[in-house]
């Protein structure tokens, strides 16, 4: 039977009628699935990113005009500055209080830098605990309730690819006893052929398809539950919810819904608002965040020119030093004119994409050979009326989990979290040896739901007491 002839003629409008090639191969229950995931594929928008994108030599994604720094709420150094944080972190508390702050965890990436199997929030990252990712996070998110009187609704973000696995992962938890968990999956686009703009074909029934950046969070905010019930932004629409708290599965150091954070962005009526950090030495691999021809902007580290990194300034910092750790607030009505009035651009991504070819064999390519087209969140910082950008410790804040070995990996992040609860624990009085570089020579953790900061661990712990092996406070 040859393929129904509204599908062939569609995608033959759009070049892309080998999607079609295996049909005759197929039965009956592959043919069905082809013709939904081929229904499913927007092909119009798909013909513009392959014309903007794949058969243009430049992205269009590049700067386009003078850059300078943004104007950033630096650390405080005087008395004043830290009276205007105490003012904010009153403010973000009263926040909190009222139910006005939701969280939401994008957690819907493949991980692939990593090679770890399984969703990436699921990695087992405490220095003692082994506690994964999403565990710490919940651990946060249920102190941060506790503590403020007022359960924090979590949203968190999976993909097609791992939404199954994060659900029963928490399910197999209790959901870390929290009250209020939601998940939601991001949406995927197609993979092309680098040269030919070909979408290819992961199995003879199936495109090859990947999630669509953390841009996609916003579409994906959007969507009718799974049962056609009323989207997460029509939740916390009903639920008095005007403000997101956002950040990446992959950094265990994140102060979850920060009061100072929160306060400064109110206090600026922010639509978005962006932590940001010195970034160490020009090519380090942090968005920054700019003024473009007068508008903010966040340049992504792979798009940055060298020119533009390594500019200083005449005390020697780096010119362009705001480095942006993915932790942004955004205000709902923000995020739904978003969705109605405004769209974020897609950039491209050069990648290696397994796919069957024209024989039907499967070809695991040695070298890049796909384009894969993702939008990102920060792209709608340019849209914002108002912004505030906040500096923070790199050291308190900042250490994902990004590669197996090397910088970002495990053996970082958890030397990273072991010196940070080590310094709470010597504020609180107690004694921990450390090596000649500052480091702690062994694990040291402290659960959320022990102590938040290092005033609530204060309280909590005997002034003098010698720490001397691996410890979990819990
Ligand atoms: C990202 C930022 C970079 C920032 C840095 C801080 C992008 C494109 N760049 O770089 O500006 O300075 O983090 O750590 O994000 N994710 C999804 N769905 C997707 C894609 C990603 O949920 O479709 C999530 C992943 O789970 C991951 C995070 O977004 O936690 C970051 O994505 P990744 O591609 O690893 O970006 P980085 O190169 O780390």
């Amino acid at each position: 039977m040859p393929p129904p002839t509204d599908l062939a003629a569609r995608l033959a409008r759009h070049g892309q009628e080998h999607l079609l090639r295996f049909w005759d191969e197929l039965d009956a229950e592959a043919r069905a699935r082809l013709a939904a995931e081929v229904a499913s594929l927007d092909l119009v928008r798909l013909d513009a990113l392959i014309n903007d994108l794949v058969h243009r030599e430049e992205p269009s994604t590049a700067t386009t005009g003078p850059v300078r720094p943004i104007e950033v709420v630096r650390l405080p150094r005087t008395d004043a500055e830290r009276a205007a944080r105490r003012r904010a972190a009153e403010r973000g508390a009263s926040m909190l209080a009222a139910g006005e702050v939701a969280v939401v965890i994008v957690a819907g990436g493949m991980g692939t830098r990593l090679g770890f199997e399984g969703p990436k929030g699921t990695y087992p990252i405490g220095p003692v605990s082994a506690a994964s990712l999403f565990q710490i996070h919940a651990e946060k998110v249920a102190a941060l309730g506790r503590r403020h009187g007022r359960p924090l609704p979590l949203y968190v973000m999976t993909s097609p690819d791992n939404h199954a696995e994060t659900v029963a992962f928490f399910d197999r938890h209790d959901r870390f006893g929290l009250e209020r968990v939601r998940f939601f999956t991001q949406g995927r686009m197609p993979a092309v052929d680098r040269a030919t703009g070909k979408i290819l074909l992961a199995e003879k029934c199936s495109p090859a398809q990947s999630p669509d950046g953390h841009g996609g969070t916003l579409r994906a905010l959007s969507a009718p539950s799974a049962g056609g019930g009323p989207s997460c932004l029509d939740e916390m629409r009903a639920e008095g919810v005007r403000t997101l708290f956002y950040f990446q599965v992959d950094n265990p150091l994140v102060r979850i819904a920060d009061p100072v954070f929160l306060g400064l962005h109110r206090a600026a009526n922010a639509d978005m608002s962006f932590k940001v950090i010195e970034k160490l030495f020009p090519e380090e691999r942090l968005g920054v965040v700019v003024v473009e021809v007068g508008a903010p902007k966040v340049i992504e580290y792979s798009d940055l020119p060298a020119a533009l990194a390594e500019r200083r300034e005449p005390e020697g910092g780096l010119e362009l030093w705001a480095g942006s750790i993915a932790v942004h607030i955004l205000e709902r009505e923000f995020v739904e004119k978003l969705l109605t009035n405004l769209s974020l651009p897609y950039h491209r991504a050069i990648k290696k994409v397994p796919y069957i070819d024209d024989q039907g064999e499967l070809v695991v390519p040695a070298e890049p050979n796909a384009v894969k087209f993702e939008q990102f969140i920060f792209d709608a910082l340019p849209m914002a009326r108002s912004w505030s950008i906040v500096e923070t410790d790199r050291a308190k804040e900042f250490e994902p989990l990004k590669n197996a070995t090397g910088p970002d990996s495990p053996a970082t992040v958890r030397q990273r979290m072991s010196d940070l609860y080590a310094g709470w624990l010597e504020r609180a009085g107690a004694q921990v040896p450390r090596r000649a570089d500052g480091t702690v020579p062994f694990g040291v953790e402290i659960s959320p739901l022990f102590a938040l900061d290092p005033d609530e661990l204060r309280s909590k712990i005997k002034p003098g007491v010698e720490i001397n092996a691996p410890v979990y406070l819990r």
